[in-house]
């Protein structure tokens, strides 16, 4: 397993494997690798002949402070990338990616605003704009993102179509723990209540999938439902609920396949999670 700091170091090596007809998997992450990210790295491991990883704290999709407090441990994360057989980390330093005048984004532009979009343009911007350049540097045959993100997933699906990058999108599903919450960085920060207090999320989305899939239920009544449903545990504040359609994620097009996404705070964590039905 190589790490490389430079994007023109990784396209130089990633060019010769090209040419030596390797295919290119691609799992773009912030680093502090856990067994969500372990689950994009093994399919990408199944698929593909070469795996590239990239674990770079992108300061543009974060406010200051968290930046300041976003895990690290590059030594940590490379250990688990050799266990996985992977071939490259890509690791660059902000230097690297963003250089003095640096001056470009990618704005997908209406998909952006909707569910919570239309509050943090400035980080799906920061987002797209990422990992546009992360498949410039990288040009992957298929690259892979969580279901976890449905909103980042989305965005990112629109601007490969629209930019024709020539990578093909794979969703993964989201890796969850025994008692069904989603893994996340952030599951870490949890006191032990807090922790306990956390399945009423994958709970209380589960009951809604089941009253969906019977069908005859109003979209107004599920999203009632769903916030009486998490409003049971007394330390879970509501911050956003959606039942939306999973393509386009509109209310208005609700009738198909629908998404249910909610983030909720655990104390003072905010915590998200989903699912398609
Ligand atoms: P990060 O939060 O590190 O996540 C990297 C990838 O792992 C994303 O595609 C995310 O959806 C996926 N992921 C996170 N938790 C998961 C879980 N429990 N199960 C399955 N997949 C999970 O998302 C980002 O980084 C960044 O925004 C990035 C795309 C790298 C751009 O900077």
């Amino acid at each position: 397993m190589k790490i490389i700091t430079k994007p023109v170091g990784m396209r130089t090596a990633l060019l010769k494997e090209r040419m030596a007809g390797h295919t290119i998997g691609f799992v773009p992450t912030l680093g502090y690798l856990h067994e969500g990210h372990e689950s994009l790295i093994a399919k990408a491991r199944k698929e593909n002949d070469i795996v590239v990883v990239s674990a770079f704290v992108n300061p543009k999709q974060f406010r200051t402070k968290a930046y300041q407090v976003y895990p690290r441990d590059l030594a940590r994360d490379k250990a688990i990338c050799e266990r996985l057989k992977v071939n490259y980390v890509f690791a660059p330093e902000n230097k690297d990616m963003h250089p003095d005048g640096y001056d470009t984004e990618v704005s997908v532009k209406e998909l952006t605003g909707r569910l919570e979009g239309s509050k943090i343009r400035w980080h799906y911007k920061a987002v797209a704009t990422v990992v546009a350049k992360l498949f410039n540097i990288v040009g992957p045959d298929r690259a892979y993102f969580g279901k976890k993100d449905p909103h980042q997933l989305a965005i990112i699906k629109r601007m490969t179509a629209d930019l024709n990058f020539p990578v093909k999108i794979v969703p993964v599903t989201t890796k969850r723990a025994k008692d069904g919450v989603a893994l996340s960085s952030r599951n870490a920060l949890l006191t032990k209540e807090e922790r306990k207090a956390a399945v009423v999320i994958p709970n209380a989305i589960k009951e809604i999938a089941r009253l969906i899939k019977k069908g005859g239920v109003t979209r107004t009544r599920l999203v009632r439902n769903l916030e009486s449903l998490l409003v049971k545990e007394p330390i879970a504040k509501v911050d956003f609920i959606a039942v939306v359609d999973a393509d386009t994620l509109r209310e208005e097009d609700f009738k198909g396949k629908t998404l249910i996404y909610v983030a909720v705070y655990i104390g003072d964590k905010r915590l998200t999670d989903n699912v398609v039905v």
